[in-house]
Protein backbone atom coordinates (compact mmCIF):
# COMPACT_ATOMS: atom_id res chain seq x y z
CA UNK A 1 0.00 0.00 0.00
CA UNK A 2 1.38 3.50 -0.54
CA UNK A 3 1.61 6.11 2.37
CA UNK A 4 -2.04 7.43 2.83
CA UNK A 5 -1.85 11.82 2.73
CA UNK A 6 -3.83 13.11 5.80
CA UNK A 7 -6.28 16.02 6.07
CA UNK A 8 -4.44 19.51 6.79
CA UNK A 9 -4.05 20.42 10.29
CA UNK A 10 -7.11 22.13 11.90
CA UNK A 11 -9.27 21.25 8.26
CA UNK A 12 -11.83 18.26 9.91
CA UNK A 13 -13.56 15.54 7.81
CA UNK A 14 -17.86 15.37 8.82
CA UNK A 15 -18.06 11.60 8.31
CA UNK A 16 -22.08 10.18 7.76
CA UNK A 17 -22.28 10.07 11.23
CA UNK A 18 -21.36 13.77 12.34
CA UNK A 19 -23.17 15.58 9.42
CA UNK A 20 -26.48 13.63 10.71
CA UNK A 21 -26.11 15.62 13.56
CA UNK A 22 -25.13 19.04 11.95
CA UNK A 23 -27.99 19.13 9.53
CA UNK A 24 -30.18 18.81 12.85
CA UNK A 25 -28.23 22.15 14.21
CA UNK A 26 -29.11 23.69 10.89
CA UNK A 27 -32.56 22.77 10.64
CA UNK A 28 -32.78 24.18 14.01
CA UNK A 29 -31.04 27.58 12.97
CA UNK A 30 -32.83 28.21 9.52
CA UNK A 31 -36.32 27.73 11.05
CA UNK A 32 -35.42 30.13 13.71
CA UNK A 33 -33.83 32.95 11.59
CA UNK A 34 -36.94 32.08 9.40
CA UNK A 35 -39.50 32.98 12.31
CA UNK A 36 -37.55 36.23 12.14
CA UNK A 37 -38.06 37.09 8.59
CA UNK A 38 -34.08 36.52 7.19
CA UNK A 39 -33.77 35.16 3.91
CA UNK A 40 -30.70 33.24 2.74
CA UNK A 41 -27.87 34.86 1.14
CA UNK A 42 -24.95 32.74 -0.38
CA UNK A 43 -21.92 34.59 -1.45
CA UNK A 44 -18.26 33.30 -2.39
CA UNK A 45 -15.90 32.09 -0.42
CA UNK A 46 -12.59 33.83 -1.88
CA UNK A 47 -12.97 37.68 -2.21
CA UNK A 48 -10.53 40.54 -3.31
CA UNK A 49 -7.62 40.35 0.00
CA UNK A 50 -8.51 44.62 0.04
CA UNK A 51 -11.86 44.03 1.13
CA UNK A 52 -10.90 42.02 4.43
CA UNK A 53 -8.28 45.01 4.96
CA UNK A 54 -10.84 47.69 4.65
CA UNK A 55 -13.28 46.06 6.71
CA UNK A 56 -11.83 43.61 9.66
CA UNK A 57 -9.14 45.98 9.82
CA UNK A 58 -5.20 46.34 9.46
CA UNK A 59 -3.74 45.81 13.07
CA UNK A 60 -6.50 42.75 14.15
CA UNK A 61 -5.31 39.28 14.62
CA UNK A 62 -6.95 38.38 11.44
CA UNK A 63 -5.88 40.67 8.80
CA UNK A 64 -2.25 40.35 10.32
CA UNK A 65 -1.75 36.88 10.86
CA UNK A 66 -4.64 34.34 10.12
CA UNK A 67 -5.74 34.89 6.84
CA UNK A 68 -4.85 32.48 4.17
CA UNK A 69 -4.22 34.70 1.65
CA UNK A 70 -2.62 34.16 -1.84
CA UNK A 71 -1.74 35.60 -5.66
CA UNK A 72 -3.66 34.91 -8.40
CA UNK A 73 -3.15 36.09 -11.91
CA UNK A 74 -1.72 39.52 -9.79
CA UNK A 75 -4.64 39.66 -8.02
CA UNK A 76 -4.56 39.76 -4.10
CA UNK A 77 -7.11 36.97 -2.81
CA UNK A 78 -8.80 35.74 0.22
CA UNK A 79 -10.48 32.88 1.62
CA UNK A 80 -13.26 33.96 3.66
CA UNK A 81 -12.12 34.22 7.28
CA UNK A 82 -15.80 35.97 8.35
CA UNK A 83 -18.70 36.13 6.39
CA UNK A 84 -19.78 40.46 7.18
CA UNK A 85 -17.47 41.58 4.73
CA UNK A 86 -18.34 39.62 1.76
CA UNK A 87 -22.52 39.93 2.45
CA UNK A 88 -21.82 43.99 2.95
CA UNK A 89 -20.18 44.28 -0.66
CA UNK A 90 -23.09 41.86 -2.27
CA UNK A 91 -25.51 44.23 -0.57
CA UNK A 92 -23.67 47.44 -2.17
CA UNK A 93 -22.99 46.12 -5.46
CA UNK A 94 -26.51 44.64 -5.48
CA UNK A 95 -27.85 48.14 -4.91
CA UNK A 96 -29.91 46.00 -2.07
CA UNK A 97 -30.59 49.20 -0.22
CA UNK A 98 -32.48 50.60 -3.81
CA UNK A 99 -34.72 47.15 -3.21
CA UNK A 100 -35.91 47.69 -0.38
CA UNK A 101 -35.75 49.75 3.15
CA UNK A 102 -34.55 46.87 5.35
CA UNK A 103 -32.73 43.87 4.40
CA UNK A 104 -32.40 40.40 7.05
CA UNK A 105 -29.85 38.33 5.62
CA UNK A 106 -29.11 34.62 7.03
CA UNK A 107 -26.04 32.98 5.61
CA UNK A 108 -23.86 30.21 6.42
CA UNK A 109 -20.72 28.37 5.66
CA UNK A 110 -17.31 27.45 6.40
CA UNK A 111 -14.75 30.22 7.18
CA UNK A 112 -10.86 30.20 7.91
CA UNK A 113 -8.56 31.43 9.95
CA UNK A 114 -4.58 30.52 10.12
CA UNK A 115 -5.21 30.11 13.80
CA UNK A 116 -3.26 27.34 16.09
CA UNK A 117 -5.95 24.60 16.01
CA UNK A 118 -7.50 23.80 19.52
CA UNK A 119 -10.86 22.05 20.81
CA UNK A 120 -13.36 24.36 19.14
CA UNK A 121 -10.47 26.23 17.23
CA UNK A 122 -9.90 25.23 13.65
CA UNK A 123 -8.50 26.66 10.31
CA UNK A 124 -11.99 26.18 8.64
CA UNK A 125 -14.60 26.17 10.85
CA UNK A 126 -18.49 27.09 10.03
CA UNK A 127 -20.02 30.08 10.87
CA UNK A 128 -24.19 30.65 10.62
CA UNK A 129 -24.67 34.58 10.75
CA UNK A 130 -27.31 36.96 10.50
CA UNK A 131 -26.86 40.90 9.48
CA UNK A 132 -29.76 43.39 9.31
CA UNK A 133 -29.01 46.62 6.86
CA UNK A 134 -30.91 49.86 7.05
CA UNK A 135 -32.59 49.51 10.37
CA UNK A 136 -30.71 51.59 13.19
CA UNK A 137 -31.93 49.96 16.28
CA UNK A 138 -31.82 49.77 19.53
CA UNK A 139 -35.36 47.67 19.30
CA UNK A 140 -33.55 45.14 16.51
CA UNK A 141 -30.35 44.99 18.45
CA UNK A 142 -32.43 43.55 21.56
CA UNK A 143 -34.57 41.36 19.34
CA UNK A 144 -31.52 39.94 17.65
CA UNK A 145 -29.70 38.96 21.07
CA UNK A 146 -33.17 37.86 22.39
CA UNK A 147 -33.83 35.61 18.89
CA UNK A 148 -29.66 34.14 19.68
CA UNK A 149 -30.43 33.24 23.53
CA UNK A 150 -34.15 31.88 22.28
CA UNK A 151 -31.94 29.76 19.42
CA UNK A 152 -29.52 28.24 21.97
CA UNK A 153 -32.48 27.31 24.34
CA UNK A 154 -34.31 25.04 21.80
CA UNK A 155 -30.52 23.12 21.07
CA UNK A 156 -30.41 23.01 25.09
CA UNK A 157 -27.65 25.04 25.38
CA UNK A 158 -28.84 27.43 28.65
CA UNK A 159 -25.84 27.89 30.73
CA UNK A 160 -24.73 30.79 28.57
CA UNK A 161 -23.96 34.47 29.81
CA UNK A 162 -24.94 37.47 27.72
CA UNK A 163 -21.59 39.64 27.19
CA UNK A 164 -22.71 43.17 26.20
CA UNK A 165 -21.30 46.52 25.38
CA UNK A 166 -21.39 49.64 23.29
CA UNK A 167 -17.89 50.83 21.36
CA UNK A 168 -20.26 54.59 20.52
CA UNK A 169 -20.32 55.78 16.86
CA UNK A 170 -17.42 57.47 15.19
CA UNK A 171 -17.11 60.98 17.91
CA UNK A 172 -17.06 57.90 20.93
CA UNK A 173 -14.79 55.72 19.64
CA UNK A 174 -11.59 58.40 18.57
CA UNK A 175 -12.01 59.65 22.50
CA UNK A 176 -11.93 56.46 23.51
CA UNK A 177 -8.89 55.44 21.25
CA UNK A 178 -7.24 58.86 22.58
CA UNK A 179 -7.66 57.91 26.24
CA UNK A 180 -6.82 54.27 25.70
CA UNK A 181 -3.03 55.86 24.46
CA UNK A 182 -3.35 57.67 27.16
CA UNK A 183 -3.30 55.52 30.02
CA UNK A 184 -1.52 52.71 27.72
CA UNK A 185 2.09 55.22 26.99
CA UNK A 186 3.28 54.76 30.25
CA UNK A 187 2.60 51.29 30.40
CA UNK A 188 4.45 50.54 27.26
CA UNK A 189 7.34 48.85 28.87
CA UNK A 190 5.04 46.16 29.99
CA UNK A 191 3.38 45.52 27.01
CA UNK A 192 3.83 42.44 24.47
CA UNK A 193 5.92 43.10 21.44
CA UNK A 194 2.19 43.20 19.65
CA UNK A 195 0.97 45.72 21.89
CA UNK A 196 3.95 48.19 21.30
CA UNK A 197 3.25 47.80 17.87
CA UNK A 198 -0.51 48.51 18.28
CA UNK A 199 0.31 51.50 20.55
CA UNK A 200 0.35 53.65 17.33
CA UNK A 201 -1.32 51.64 14.27
CA UNK A 202 -4.59 49.88 16.57
CA UNK A 203 -4.84 50.82 20.17
CA UNK A 204 -8.43 49.09 20.41
CA UNK A 205 -6.74 45.41 19.51
CA UNK A 206 -4.49 46.14 22.51
CA UNK A 207 -7.76 45.03 24.57
CA UNK A 208 -8.10 41.59 22.39
CA UNK A 209 -4.86 40.13 23.25
CA UNK A 210 -4.50 37.06 25.52
CA UNK A 211 -0.78 38.35 26.75
CA UNK A 212 -0.88 37.93 30.27
CA UNK A 213 1.81 40.94 30.15
CA UNK A 214 -1.16 42.75 28.69
CA UNK A 215 -3.91 41.20 30.45
CA UNK A 216 -2.23 42.77 33.42
CA UNK A 217 -2.53 46.87 32.10
CA UNK A 218 -5.63 46.25 30.58
CA UNK A 219 -7.23 45.09 34.10
CA UNK A 220 -6.99 48.81 34.76
CA UNK A 221 -7.78 50.60 31.75
CA UNK A 222 -10.62 53.19 31.48
CA UNK A 223 -13.76 51.91 30.24
CA UNK A 224 -15.56 53.03 26.79
CA UNK A 225 -18.68 53.58 28.96
CA UNK A 226 -16.36 56.54 30.74
CA UNK A 227 -16.43 58.59 27.34
CA UNK A 228 -19.32 57.78 25.52
CA UNK A 229 -21.72 60.77 23.76
CA UNK A 230 -24.94 61.39 24.61
CA UNK A 231 -26.54 59.69 21.48
CA UNK A 232 -24.62 56.51 21.65
CA UNK A 233 -25.19 56.30 25.75
CA UNK A 234 -28.70 56.92 24.96
CA UNK A 235 -29.01 54.09 22.12
CA UNK A 236 -27.20 51.62 24.54
CA UNK A 237 -29.71 52.63 27.42
CA UNK A 238 -32.47 51.53 24.94
CA UNK A 239 -31.14 48.11 24.17
CA UNK A 240 -30.73 47.71 27.89
CA UNK A 241 -34.78 48.78 28.40
CA UNK A 242 -35.50 46.33 25.47
CA UNK A 243 -33.74 43.23 26.40
CA UNK A 244 -34.87 43.81 30.15
CA UNK A 245 -38.87 43.99 29.42
CA UNK A 246 -37.90 41.12 27.98
CA UNK A 247 -36.49 39.10 30.32
CA UNK A 248 -33.29 38.45 28.58
CA UNK A 249 -30.65 38.63 31.30
CA UNK A 250 -26.58 39.75 30.25
CA UNK A 251 -23.87 41.38 31.88
CA UNK A 252 -22.36 44.64 30.42
CA UNK A 253 -18.71 44.19 29.98
CA UNK A 254 -17.32 47.43 29.34
CA UNK A 255 -13.98 46.22 27.88
CA UNK A 256 -15.42 43.87 25.40
CA UNK A 257 -14.31 45.42 21.90
CA UNK A 258 -13.83 42.19 20.15
CA UNK A 259 -11.41 41.29 17.61
CA UNK A 260 -12.49 43.08 14.12
CA UNK A 261 -12.65 46.95 13.28
CA UNK A 262 -15.75 47.05 11.83
CA UNK A 263 -17.72 47.40 14.93
CA UNK A 264 -19.40 50.70 16.26
CA UNK A 265 -22.27 51.17 19.23
CA UNK A 266 -23.34 47.30 20.29
CA UNK A 267 -21.37 44.79 20.76
CA UNK A 268 -22.28 41.71 22.45
CA UNK A 269 -20.76 37.92 22.91
CA UNK A 270 -23.03 35.00 24.15
CA UNK A 271 -20.09 32.44 26.03
CA UNK A 272 -21.02 29.19 27.27
CA UNK A 273 -19.89 27.85 30.65
CA UNK A 274 -19.11 24.53 31.43
CA UNK A 275 -19.58 21.19 29.24
CA UNK A 276 -16.93 20.27 26.90
CA UNK A 277 -16.18 23.51 24.96
CA UNK A 278 -13.01 24.33 27.18
CA UNK A 279 -11.29 27.57 26.63
CA UNK A 280 -12.89 28.22 23.02
CA UNK A 281 -16.47 29.17 24.54
CA UNK A 282 -17.62 32.22 23.01
CA UNK A 283 -20.47 30.58 20.86
CA UNK A 284 -22.00 33.70 19.11
CA UNK A 285 -20.09 37.01 18.29
CA UNK A 286 -22.03 40.04 17.11
CA UNK A 287 -22.27 43.94 16.77
CA UNK A 288 -23.40 47.03 15.23
CA UNK A 289 -20.84 48.08 12.20
CA UNK A 290 -22.92 51.61 11.05
CA UNK A 291 -19.88 52.98 9.31
CA UNK A 292 -18.87 50.10 6.67
CA UNK A 293 -21.33 50.15 4.36
CA UNK A 294 -20.58 53.34 3.39
CA UNK A 295 -16.63 52.55 3.93
CA UNK A 296 -16.99 49.67 1.14
CA UNK A 297 -18.65 52.19 -1.36
CA UNK A 298 -22.49 52.41 0.03
CA UNK A 299 -25.04 54.93 0.86
CA UNK A 300 -24.80 55.46 4.66
CA UNK A 301 -27.13 52.78 6.27
CA UNK A 302 -26.96 51.62 9.77
CA UNK A 303 -26.16 47.64 10.28
CA UNK A 304 -26.21 44.77 13.13
CA UNK A 305 -25.07 41.25 12.59
CA UNK A 306 -24.04 38.14 14.27
CA UNK A 307 -22.10 34.80 13.74
CA UNK A 308 -22.47 31.31 15.40
CA UNK A 309 -19.56 28.26 15.46
CA UNK A 310 -21.25 25.59 14.49
CA UNK A 311 -18.75 23.81 16.05
CA UNK A 312 -19.00 24.97 19.15
CA UNK A 313 -22.80 24.83 19.53
CA UNK A 314 -22.20 21.33 18.26
CA UNK A 315 -19.83 20.50 21.55
CA UNK A 316 -22.70 22.31 23.60
CA UNK A 317 -26.01 20.94 22.55
CA UNK A 318 -27.23 17.42 22.70
CA UNK A 319 -29.69 18.05 20.12
CA UNK A 320 -30.47 14.36 18.84
CA UNK A 321 -30.06 14.29 15.03
CA UNK A 322 -33.30 12.68 12.86
CA UNK A 323 -32.81 9.09 11.94
CA UNK A 324 -30.77 8.85 8.38
CA UNK A 325 -30.53 4.89 7.84
CA UNK A 326 -32.73 3.29 5.27
CA UNK A 327 -36.01 2.42 6.98
CA UNK A 328 -36.60 -0.64 4.95
CA UNK A 329 -33.83 -3.41 4.14
CA UNK A 330 -34.70 -5.86 1.08
CA UNK A 331 -33.22 -9.25 1.35
CA UNK A 332 -33.26 -10.98 -1.77
CA UNK A 333 -32.48 -14.32 -1.70
CA UNK A 334 -31.89 -16.05 -5.16
CA UNK A 335 -31.30 -14.58 -8.85
CA UNK A 336 -35.27 -14.05 -10.13
CA UNK A 337 -35.64 -12.12 -6.35
CA UNK A 338 -32.92 -9.75 -7.55
CA UNK A 339 -34.67 -8.18 -9.92
CA UNK A 340 -37.96 -7.82 -7.87
CA UNK A 341 -36.21 -6.49 -5.11
CA UNK A 342 -34.69 -3.90 -7.50
CA UNK A 343 -38.20 -2.98 -8.63
CA UNK A 344 -40.16 -3.08 -5.18
CA UNK A 345 -37.23 -0.67 -4.15
CA UNK A 346 -37.88 1.66 -6.78
CA UNK A 347 -41.59 1.58 -5.76
CA UNK A 348 -41.21 2.23 -2.52
CA UNK A 349 -38.99 5.25 -2.97
CA UNK A 350 -40.42 7.11 -5.24
CA UNK A 351 -43.48 6.97 -2.56
CA UNK A 352 -40.89 8.67 -0.71
CA UNK A 353 -39.71 5.49 1.94
CA UNK A 354 -35.84 5.70 2.21
CA UNK A 355 -34.83 1.64 1.09
CA UNK A 356 -31.39 -0.16 0.73
CA UNK A 357 -31.24 -3.41 -1.36
CA UNK A 358 -29.20 -5.73 -0.20
CA UNK A 359 -27.10 -6.73 -3.75
CA UNK A 360 -24.10 -8.59 -2.63
CA UNK A 361 -25.95 -11.99 -1.58
CA UNK A 362 -25.32 -14.17 1.57
CA UNK A 363 -27.50 -15.98 3.78
CA UNK A 364 -31.06 -14.41 4.99
CA UNK A 365 -29.23 -14.20 8.75
CA UNK A 366 -26.16 -12.29 7.47
CA UNK A 367 -28.54 -9.82 5.76
CA UNK A 368 -30.95 -9.46 9.12
CA UNK A 369 -27.95 -8.84 10.92
CA UNK A 370 -27.14 -5.94 8.72
CA UNK A 371 -30.33 -4.26 8.54
CA UNK A 372 -30.59 -4.44 12.09
CA UNK A 373 -27.31 -2.77 12.73
CA UNK A 374 -28.09 -0.21 9.96
CA UNK A 375 -31.43 0.43 12.08
CA UNK A 376 -33.73 0.16 9.59
CA UNK A 377 -37.46 -0.71 10.63
CA UNK A 378 -38.38 -3.18 8.41
CA UNK A 379 -36.85 -6.30 6.66
CA UNK A 380 -38.84 -7.04 3.14
CA UNK A 381 -37.76 -10.87 2.26
CA UNK A 382 -38.03 -12.35 -1.07
CA UNK A 383 -37.10 -15.76 -2.06
CA UNK A 384 -37.73 -17.07 -5.73
CA UNK A 385 -40.56 -18.90 -3.25
CA UNK A 386 -42.31 -15.45 -2.84
CA UNK A 387 -41.77 -14.60 -5.96
CA UNK A 388 -44.05 -17.57 -7.43
CA UNK A 389 -46.01 -16.82 -5.09
CA UNK A 390 -46.48 -13.26 -5.49
CA UNK A 391 -45.83 -11.98 -2.14
CA UNK A 392 -42.74 -10.39 -0.47
CA UNK A 393 -42.39 -11.44 3.66
CA UNK A 394 -42.50 -7.95 5.63
CA UNK A 395 -40.45 -8.22 8.97
CA UNK A 396 -41.10 -5.53 12.08
CA UNK A 397 -37.57 -5.56 12.87
CA UNK A 398 -38.53 -4.27 16.51
CA UNK A 399 -41.09 -6.38 17.04
CA UNK A 400 -40.16 -9.62 16.21
CA UNK A 401 -43.02 -9.94 13.54
CA UNK A 402 -43.63 -11.49 10.12
CA UNK A 403 -46.22 -11.49 7.81
CA UNK A 404 -46.92 -12.29 3.96
CA UNK A 405 -48.15 -9.80 2.20
CA UNK A 406 -49.46 -9.49 -1.43
CA UNK A 407 -47.06 -7.94 -4.39
CA UNK A 408 -49.56 -5.07 -5.03
CA UNK A 409 -50.31 -4.30 -1.53
CA UNK A 410 -46.75 -4.10 -0.39
CA UNK A 411 -46.34 0.05 -0.98
CA UNK A 412 -49.02 0.79 1.31
CA UNK A 413 -48.18 -1.30 3.95
CA UNK A 414 -44.73 -0.55 4.04
CA UNK A 415 -45.80 3.13 4.18
CA UNK A 416 -48.47 2.55 6.43
CA UNK A 417 -46.34 0.54 8.59
CA UNK A 418 -43.38 3.24 8.28
CA UNK A 419 -45.45 6.11 9.23
CA UNK A 420 -47.62 3.91 11.95
CA UNK A 421 -44.71 2.84 13.39
CA UNK A 422 -45.72 -1.47 13.36
CA UNK A 423 -46.01 -4.19 10.49
CA UNK A 424 -49.19 -6.12 11.93
P1 LIG B 1 -16.14 36.33 15.33
O1 LIG B 1 -16.30 36.63 16.78
O2 LIG B 1 -14.78 36.47 14.77
O3 LIG B 1 -17.16 37.26 14.57
O4 LIG B 1 -16.65 34.87 15.05
C1 LIG B 1 -17.95 34.47 15.42
C2 LIG B 1 -17.93 33.06 15.99
O5 LIG B 1 -17.29 32.16 15.07
C3 LIG B 1 -17.12 32.91 17.26
O6 LIG B 1 -17.89 33.30 18.39
C4 LIG B 1 -16.86 31.42 17.27
O7 LIG B 1 -17.98 30.69 17.76
C5 LIG B 1 -16.66 31.11 15.80
N1 LIG B 1 -15.24 31.04 15.46
C6 LIG B 1 -14.40 32.06 15.21
N2 LIG B 1 -13.16 31.60 14.92
C7 LIG B 1 -13.21 30.26 15.01
C8 LIG B 1 -12.26 29.19 14.81
N3 LIG B 1 -11.01 29.43 14.44
N4 LIG B 1 -12.68 27.92 15.00
C9 LIG B 1 -13.97 27.66 15.35
N5 LIG B 1 -14.90 28.62 15.53
C10 LIG B 1 -14.54 29.89 15.37
C11 LIG B 1 -17.32 37.29 13.22
O8 LIG B 1 -16.84 36.48 12.47
C12 LIG B 1 -18.24 38.39 12.76
N6 LIG B 1 -18.35 38.31 11.29
C13 LIG B 1 -19.61 38.26 13.40
C14 LIG B 1 -20.54 39.34 12.97
C15 LIG B 1 -21.51 39.27 12.04
N7 LIG B 1 -20.53 40.59 13.41
C16 LIG B 1 -21.46 41.27 12.77
N8 LIG B 1 -22.05 40.47 11.93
Amino acid sequence: MSRAISAVKGMNDLLPTDVARWRALESTIREVVRLHGYREIRVPVIEHTQLYVRSVGEGTDIVDKEMYSFVFHDEPMTVRPEGTAGVVRAYVEHGLHAKEPVSRLYYEGPMFRGERPARGRYGQFYQAGCEVFGDPGPLVDAEMIDMIVGLLRRLGITDVEVLLNSLGGKGTKARYRERLVEYLEPHKDALSEDSKRRLTTNPLRILDSKDPRDQKVIASAPSVLDVIGDDDRAHFDGLRRHLDKLGTPYTVEPRLVRGLDYYSRTLFEVRGRGGELGAQNTLVGGGRYDGLVEELGGPPTPAIGFAAGLERLLLATSVAPAKDQPEVFVAPLGERAMGEALALARELREAGVPTLVEGRGGSLKSMLRRANALGSTIAMVIGDGEVDRGVVQLKDLAAHAQRDVPRAEVVSAVTEAVRGGSTG
